[in-house]
């Protein structure tokens, strides 16, 4: 069993419930997933966005500050043996070993590797991470005539051939809306590159895909219904057949792409250039969601800011872009379309107790109506992802980012102003080509000055087919990087503390969850910023309801007084019963 959950790489756009317990979650598909032998779950939905960059494995090597609770769950599930080095590149390895049936020759013990001493190699070719094509890779069999399809780039742990469908049958059944439909297309286009034949006769097919958001209960629940009769479908499969693969496909983003171009990413060659689905009929996904009593969506985007929707020709005569001051683009300037200030606009002004939130962005795209906007709408959160990358000039420079340090620093004191406090959270990655001791200890200082809420840190690997790839050497060793990630991340969480410290005797607005998962008597939320509330269950005043006493239930807001902060977590005790437009938080 191999569960894989694609993030902001994949952009799902997607809803979150409050009712969405991450680790809770993940639980029940792991569970799920074992009890129907499915192999492969590529998911979005809810969790992508509370614990996403957690399970971000399909894309880099280290994220730590989320990681806990999966570590916990696989190892639960016997998938995982952890290792103290935060680094994704074990947790990858260990799944895949633990449970992903590759022969030892794609996928060897850890163990095995050390004695062959190429374990350096191994951890950077996991560090690449499975993708779609891995999916289709053991549902193909060995053939002695080789096509030389042309095929995405594998996964350097992959041959080519593995990934090779040879006339094996696809089964694609869509769930919901006419995006669910695009992607099935996607997915097929995919598939039939690599040489699957389509099938519309279930009992026929070799790999049976569930393409859907599955983010709605009700949605989710017919999929779970359809697992558990295609279950026996697997089940009875005579053995002289391949075994039946059965995966969930999601993907539901706001846009896709990117035209960035930063030299070490993939992004720009897997998921190809930047597109924005039309405004209206993300306002109309929204609204649906309101109307089911949603209380939190996130806006999902490879460079969700950059949002520009062309699809309506009357603003093709629209001003051109206005950029952060000091940024620049690897792209000419574009012009017109509905931009992510409109789109952030109209989706809030939907449902005044529905949380807005979005990710991933581009420093560049930050003009001050974004900003303003933050700051004046109660329920968009005051929460930027501003992904810094490194804190030298001149690795910046070489990753094509389009900005210096002092830019970066001027942007970070601008947003401070227009949104007083906001919780900021950054992506570094350590170790890219070139980067000297001096580039890395300026990476730690820009940690040290801006004192993230949040961190998302990374040791470079080297992709294929990125500019990195072709024009640079990728010559800082593994264990320098790995060093350098751990004093980022060692650095981070000292200064996350610091700055989450500050709203010890503030007042904030929590979202409630559910029960924390370390106690039953405690229950847990996430405030404005995204961090994880942790507080008593105990009677409450419903302000709502005049002053009737009540527990708190997930999906409700509560004021709760912040009375201690570590680097990721608050707790505190809840006052009363409130909503998000009747109380915001103070100090
Ligand atoms: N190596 C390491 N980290 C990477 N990221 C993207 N590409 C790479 C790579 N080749 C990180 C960046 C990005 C986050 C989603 O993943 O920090 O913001
Ligand atoms: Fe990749 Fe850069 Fe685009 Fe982000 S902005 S997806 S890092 S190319």
């Amino acid at each position: 069993m191999f569960a894989m959950f694609i993030t902001p790489h994949l952009c799902v756009v997607h809803k979150i419930t409050a009712t969405t317990v991450t680790v809770a979650y993940i639980q029940r598909v792991l569970a799920l997933c074992q009890a129907l032998c499915i192999h492969f779950l590529i998911g979005s939905s809810p969790h992508t966005c509370v614990v996403g960059t957690t399970i971000s494995i399909s894309q880099t090597l280290g994220c730590f500050s989320a990681m806990h609770p999966l570590r916990r769950v696989l190892r639960a599930h016997r998938c995982l043996r952890w290792r103290p080095l935060a680094s994704v590149s074990w947790l990858l390895l260990r799944t895949c070993r633990a449970s992903c049936n590759l022969s030892s020759t794609t996928c060897p013990s850890p163990e095995r590797q050390q004695e062959h001493g190429v374990q350096k190699d191994f951890s950077s070719r996991l560090a690449t991470g499975p993708t779609f094509q891995h999916f289709l890779r053991n549902a193909s069999v060995p053939q002695e005539n080789l096509s030389s399809l042309d095929v995405e780039d594998p996964p350097p742990y992959l041959t080519v051939d593995q990934l090779l469908g040879r006339q094996r049958k696809v089964y694609l059944e869509t769930y919901g809306c006419q995006m669910n439909v695009n992607d099935t297309e996607i997915a097929w286009s995919i598939l039939q590159k690599s040489g699957y034949l389509r099938t519309n006769n279930l009992q026929e097919a070799d790999v049976i895909l569930l393409v859907t958001c599955s983010i709605r209960e009700k949605a989710e629940q017919t999929i779970w219904n359809r697992l558990h009769q295609l279950r026996a479908l697997k089940t009875k499969r005579p053995r002289s057949r391949v075994p039946l693969r059965i995966g969930i496909l999601g993907i539901r983003s706001i846009m896709r792409g990117c035209d960035n171009m930063c030299s070490y990413c993939i992004v720009p060659f897997t998921r190809g250039r930047e597109r924005s689905r039309p405004v209206a009929s993300i306002v109309e996904e929204v609204r649906k969601l309101s109307e089911q009593g949603l209380k939190e969506v996130t806006l999902l985007g490879q460079n969700v800011n950059s949002f520009r929707d062309n699809s309506e020709v009357q603003f093709n005569n629209a001003m051109s872009t206005s950029l952060s001051r000091g940024f620049s683009t690897n792209y000419k300037t574009k012009q017109g379309g509905l931009r992510f200030a409109h789109l952030l606009d109209q989706v809030s002004r939907i449902d005044p107790e529905m949380r807005i939130r979005f990710t991933s962005p581009h420093p560049k795209d930050f003009p001050d109506e974004v900003l303003q906007l933050i700051h004046e709408r109660d329920n968009i959160c005051k929460q930027i992802h501003v992904p810094a990358q490194s804190g030298s000039s001149r690795v910046l420079e070489a990753m094509r980012r389009g900005y210096s340090r002092e830019a970066y620093v001027e942007l970070i004191h601008h947003i401070r102003e227009s949104i007083p406090g906001v919780s900021l959270s950054s992506d570094f990655i350590a170790g890219f080509c070139g980067e000297t001791e001096e580039d890395h200890l300026q990476t730690v200082s820009l940690l040290r000055e801006v004192q993230y809420n949040m961190g998302f840190l990374f040791a470079y690997s080297m992709r294929q087919k990125t500019r990195a790839y072709h024009r640079l050497k990728d010559d800082v060793p593994e264990e320098v990087k790995l060093r350098r990630l751990e004093e980022l991340i060692t650095v981070f969480r000292k200064e996350a503390t610091k700055a989450n410290k500050t709203s010890v005797g503030c007042t904030q607005l929590v979202l409630v969850e559910g029960h924390s998962k370390r106690s039953s008597t405690d229950l847990c939320g996430r405030n404005d910023g995204n961090l994880k509330v942790i507080f008593p269950d105990v009677e409450i005043e419903d302000v709502t309801n005049s002053g009737l006493r009540v527990r708190a239930q997930p999906g409700d807001y509560v004021l709760v007084k912040i009375t201690s902060a570590s680097s990721q977590t608050l707790k505190g005790h809840v006052l009363c019963r409130t909503t998000l437009k009747g109380s915001s938080a103070y100090c």
